[in-house]
């Protein structure tokens, strides 16, 4: 079970790598069924441990989803026959909270476990609370579980206290079935948030304004069924081009969106990195050492929180001194105790991370407890010297497609090993 990817260092990456679809496009828009009776047709879907977990989910609730092998996946919630998301799922991924706006708007009752605390920090969920009872919801907290209820939910005005992504896109899919009008202020950018009101928007849903921090939402009786494909996956796109980059090497991406990742581009430029960038590929030529850059993480369009580590780790090899500031997430630095191991030289204070760049990582044997700081430890063994053994790599399987094959097909040494 506990797999382990065993990478030989030093490689020059260097080819094409298609990307894959958002898996945090993916999730909201498979909980969209539970909307509508009709079915949801979602394309190009990714074959990821996350989104196995959000399709058990669903299936307790009463969605059928029939998937090809191809990326096509259908959904159909011809009727709900659970209002329930339990612990053992919310607590694997806190993303399963996001059923709980479709499920009060469809059936006026939802309960979701409580996420309570993860590796990256408290991540409570107050504001999607705080938003469905402004709708009208009655919450309650009981056992560990929040319990919502409702008739109808009625439309009103939300003003988010700080960006929440899951929060907008919960909110979002609870008010396009509530009576009346909502107007969402200070709502995330993200273009998974944008993404997710296209397809609502071609089931029948009234929004206007997604991809701005006010997003207004007439209410409608019902919805229809759609068919969609899911945008690429902008973290997989950055997670790729710093591969190419930190090993010196010319990697192409393929599928992705340049203007999803307006800030990780540039900041890829100050680090030596030169960039091509088309209508639908970037290419990337690795420096023969990054210069160091500082940089802040910040919701859309700023420089995205789950590039943070990879990024970091890029300039942990820089020519001189880099400062990074996380104020996104409290607690996200956990990436940087395992590049030590390695032989990085990086300080911590409170949000701030300093890091003083070296001339070589050298193999060691890690591990790390998220997603994306797991894919800076790749990243920090494919340009290390020696071998590297990353454990734990359940948490890359939750959102990296084929890390190991694609990885390989640009010429990294890297094998997964039981
Ligand atoms: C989403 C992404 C995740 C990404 C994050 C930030 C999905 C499935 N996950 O997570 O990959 O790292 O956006 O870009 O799309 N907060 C509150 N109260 C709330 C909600 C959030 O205080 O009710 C805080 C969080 O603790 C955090 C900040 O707001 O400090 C931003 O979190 P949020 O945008 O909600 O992250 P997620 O939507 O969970």
């Amino acid at each position: 079970m506990a797999a382990t990817l065993v990478i030989e260092g030093g490689a020059k990456l260097k080819g094409e790598v298609w990307i894959s679809a958002a898996k945090n496009a993916a999730l909201p828009q498979m909980c969209v069924s539970l909307l509508t009776e009709a079915p949801v047709i979602l394309e190009n879907v990714p074959d990821l441990a996350d989104v196995a977990t959000i399709g058990k989910l669903l299936a307790g609730l009463g969605t059928r989803i029939t998937a090809d092998g191809s990326g096509r996946m259908a959904l159909e919630t011809p009727g709900l026959v659970g209002h329930e998301a339990p612990y053992d799922l919310v607590s694997t991924m806190r993303a399963s909270v996001m059923v709980l706006g479709p499920l009060v708007a469809r059936s006026g009752r939802a309960r979701v476990a409580l996420p309570g605390g993860c590796a990256i920090g408290l991540r409570p969920i107050d504001l999607h609370l705080k938003g469905l009872a402004t709708l009208g919801a009655e919450i309650t907290l009981n056992q560990g579980y929040v319990e919502a209820q409702a008739q109808r939910l009625r439309g009103a005005r939300i003003g988010f206290d700080l960006v929440t992504v899951t929060g907008t896109e919960n909110l979002m899919m609870a008010a396009v079935l509530a009576e009346g009008t909502t107007v969402l202020e200070n709502a995330a950018r993200e273009p998974e948030v944008v993404d997710l009101a296209r397809l609502l928007v071609k089931m029948g849903a009234k929004i206007e304004g997604a991809g701005s921090d006010r997003i207004e939402i007439e209410g409608v009786k019902e919805l229809g069924g759609a068919q969609h494909r899911i945008l690429p996956d902008r973290i997989e796109t950055g997670t790729y081009l710093m591969a190419g980059a930190i090993t010196g090497g010319t990697v192409t991406v393929r599928g992705a969106i340049p203007d999803h990742m307006p800030a990780v581009l540039a900041k890829l430029e100050e680090a030596g990195a030169t960039l091509e960038i088309g209508s639908e590929l970037i290419r990337v030529v690795g420096p023969e050492r990054p210069r160091p850059t500082d940089f802040v993480t910040a919701p859309f369009p700023g420089f995205a929180t789950d590039m943070q580590a990879q990024m970091m780790t890029l300039l942990g090899l820089a020519d001189g001194e880099s400062v990074v500031t996380e104020t996104v997430f409290e607690n996200r630095f956990m990436h940087v105790a395992e590049l030590r191991r390695m032989g990085a030289r990086i300080e911590t204070e409170g949000n701030r991370a300093v890091i003083r760049g070296v001339e070589r990582y050298l193999g060691a044997p890690v591990m790390a407890t998220d997603l994306r700081a797991s894919a800076s430890l790749v990243l920090a063994g494919l340009a290390a010297t020696g071998t590297t053994v990353v454990s734990r790599v359940y948490h890359l399987d939750r959102g990296y497609e084929r890390l190991e094959e694609k990885l390989g097909k640009l010429g990294a040494s890297i094998r997964r090993e039981p």
